[in-house]
């Protein structure tokens, strides 16, 4: 059978300053190359939800964090059912979507302020319109991803501090815990060198995937 005429879900996930996007443009870069129509996408998406998402993370809109966490599943809904641009189509056309961060974001991040059972609820329907095939998680130290955080941006947004980005993993790592049943995750040493991660992150897509 000729996978390639399958669609794909690959969902990265990481803290902030953990490599993904370059990670992603790296591993789309390959499959294009063995012929696979990619899609790149990513949240908080670019349409009107996540615009008000990155407003309130920059600080520009002041908010709570049960309304963010509350728009982050609205967004996400919005992201695999649109018409122009959704996640369920583009994979039931044939194409790899590759998406920087999805539903275990918002386990991570917004279990810091209430319970993560509330937030799996709430993205329950997200989890029955599209599962991901596997979540990539690039596991780097904190404190390097702060240091790559401090040394490349001026401004920092609302998640961006060393003392949240460890709980934000140790988050992660529970919910990978409380799921293992139900989703395929694979973990990634994301502290070696840029092109060992990616060979590593290859070889996982590889299991989902026929790559020549
Ligand atoms: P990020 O991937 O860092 O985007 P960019 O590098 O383009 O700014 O995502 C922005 C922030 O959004 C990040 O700190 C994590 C946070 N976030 C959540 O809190 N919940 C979510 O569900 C998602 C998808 C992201």
């Amino acid at each position: 059978m000729d996978n390639k005429t399958n669609g794909r879900f690959i969902v990265f996930e990481g803290i902030d300053g953990s490599g993904k996007s370059t990670q992603i443009k790296q591993i789309s870069r390959r499959l294009k190359i063995s012929g696979y129509t990619v899609y790149s996408t990513f949240e908080p998406t670019d349409g009107p939800i996540g615009s008000l998402i990155r407003q309130m993370l920059s600080g520009e809109l002041a908010t709570d964090q049960r309304t963010i966490a509350s728009l982050f599943a609205a967004d996400r809904t919005d992201h695999l059912v649109n018409m122009e641009n959704g996640i369920r189509h583009k994979v039931d056309q044939g194409a790899v979507v590759l998406c920087d961060r999805y539903y275990f974001s918002s386990y991570a991040y917004h279990a810091q302020y209430m319970d993560m059972e509330w937030v799996i609820h709430a993205n329950s329907l997200n989890a029955d319109i599209l599962r991901p095939d596997v979540t990539i998680f690039i596991d780097v130290d904190p404190k390097i991803c702060f240091e790559r955080i401090k040394n490349s941006r001026s401004s920092f947004e609302m998640y961006e501090k060393i003392d949240i980005m460890k709980k934000v993993r140790t988050n992660y790592f529970k919910a990978f815990d409380a799921l293992k049943g139900l989703e395929t995750i694979a973990v990634i040493d994301g502290n070696s060198t840029m092109e060992a991660v990616e060979n590593t992150i290859l070889n996982e897509v590889k299991k989902v995937i026929k790559i020549s």
